[in-house]
């Protein structure tokens, strides 16, 4: 083990190269003008795989490529020894605003111990330190006590469409003992974290139809309706003055917090002032009788995410605009299901929509949330690779983010997932200045080196 640990040290500086040739790659997985840009990215981890040692394919889909590298000398491995599966995304979020980051989100650029660039953190950075470390075993010629299964694919950001029938197709291949993921989020440098629930999420596109194109607002405007003001009162209409979704049945299938799971959370160091600073809000909202860390992880809500309609270039210009749109996500809490909250949110605006407009809702993607026991033997194996490469004792929480494949690692393979964060409060994911502490990169390579020994001992 001290080989390893030697080892990771002694090529820090090669691996943090490493991680700033990665960020380069501006795979927007929501953007189709990126799909080059993707298989190229795909491409580039495909050779890193390769070039630690590893035996890795690169994998069509109908979507973006699927990186599969694996430890094994054959396909099915070692049937006696346990098997791991690293699961990680090398697509990120659009940079969009671009004006609002300081140097270009596809240029690294170092300060202090922060990598900024889009995906950094979200997710190049941490997928990035397993890879680390499992170099670190094989170049020094250390045994892995398990073998281990790389899955890095390139459409989390838009909902892990490809991912699903690629797991069904490799299904005994990818059979294991557990999932490690490392793609969510660790309360500070001193203290991190196995999170063991992720909120669910159900998307969709409103669209509100009004006259046939634009209409000169002095010369019609107060004979027919506004689609923006139309959608803006039925949007309104969505969540109550305690911070409650508005919507008949939403809250139907959501399982009460036990008051000793509150308990645990009252220990998570979070004031709200540093909270509120951290987020630059005048002051904090949410659902009443919950705490901002409840609100924000085991809660369910409905965001506003994008809202378009009308003119949107400088200075004015005098319209009703024809049409208006909103994109929502409702994220989900066990045990309600995106089907069902679909359904509740699109009968909801039916009934909410005047007759002087005509509306499409369209359903995106979905997922489910998810909640495991942190009692597990795994979890615990976890939690004392965490303690030894972070050297302070972790906490458990949940997170408010999602991970679409997770609960398809349990249907399709049997697996239960690790979720191993390594993400600060503060590196901007999905915002404009995205970072990666370099600390965390370092620890979470030591993390995950600890981490295969400690899971094989179970
Ligand atoms: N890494 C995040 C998810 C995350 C972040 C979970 C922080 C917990 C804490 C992931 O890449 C992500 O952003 N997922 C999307 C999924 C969606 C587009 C289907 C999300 O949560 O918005
Ligand atoms: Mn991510």
């Amino acid at each position: 083990m001290q080989a390893v640990v030697d080892f990771l040290k002694r090529n820090e500086s090669r691996s943090i190269r490493d991680l700033c040739d990665y960020v380069r790659f501006p795979g927007i997985s929501a953007q189709p003008e990126h799909r080059e840009d993707l298989k190229a990215c795909a491409r580039w981890v495909t050779n890193l795989c390769e070039r630690i040692g590893l035996r890795a394919q690169l994998c069509r889909t109908r979507g973006n490529p699927i990186v599969l590298a694996t430890t094994r000398r054959t396909p099915s491995g070692d049937r006696r020894r346990p098997h791991f599966l690293v699961y990680g995304h090398y697509d990120v979020q659009p940079p969009e605003p671009f004006e609002l980051w300081e140097t270009p989100p596809f240029e690294p650029r170092i300060k202090g111990r922060s990598l900024f660039a889009r995906g950094a953190s979200d997710n190049k950075g941490q997928n990035l330190a397993h890879l680390k470390a499992v170099e670190a075993y094989l170049k020094t010629g250390t045994a892995l006590p398990c073998d281990i299964t790389f899955v890095i694919e390139g459409e989390e950001e838009v909902g892990s469409k490809s991912l699903v029938s690629f797991l069904r197709e490799h299904r005994s291949a990818l059979r294991c003992d557990a999932v490690v993921i490392s793609d969510t989020g660790m309360p500070s440098l001193n203290c991190p974290a196995l999170t063991y629930s992720l909120r669910g999420i159900a998307a969709f596109e409103i669209t509100l139809r009004g006259p046939a194109r634009d209409l000169h607002s002095g010369v019609f405007g107060g004979s027919v309706d506004n689609p923006a003001m139309a959608l803006s009162q039925l949007l309104g209409k969505l969540r109550d003055k305690d911070g409650r979704v508005a919507v008949p049945g939403f809250y139907d299938d959501v399982r009460r917090l036990s008051a000793y799971e509150r308990r645990q959370f009252k220990r998570l160091p979070l004031t709200e002032r540093a909270y509120r600073k951290l987020l630059g809000v005048p002051a904090l909202f949410g659902e009443k009788g919950y705490t901002p860390f409840e609100q924000r992880s085991a809660r369910p809500t409905l965001e506003i995410n994008g809202l378009t309609s009308g003119y949107q270039g400088e200075g004015s210009k005098t319209i009703v605009p024809a049409w208006a749109r909103a994109k929502i996500t409702t994220r989900l809490v066990p045990d309600q299901q995106p089907g069902n909250i679909v359904r509740c949110v699109r009968r909801h605006l039916k009934k909410l929509c005047p007759p002087t407009v005509r509306m499409e809702v369209e359903a995106g993607h979905g997922a489910e949330p998810y909640l495991v026991s942190p009692a597990s033997p795994h979890a615990q194996a976890a939690l004392r690779a965490l303690e030894l490469a972070f050297g302070h004792e972790p906490v458990l929480m949940r997170e408010g983010g999602s991970i679409p494949i997770v609960t398809d690692f349990k249907t399709i393979l049997g697996a239960d997932t690790l979720l191993l964060g390594l993400a600060l409060p503060d590196d901007n994911a999905h915002s404009p200045n995205e970072k990666f502490n370099l600390d965390c990169f370092a620890k979470g390579q030591l993390m995950s080196a600890y981490l295969w020994r400690e899971l094989s001992r179970v």
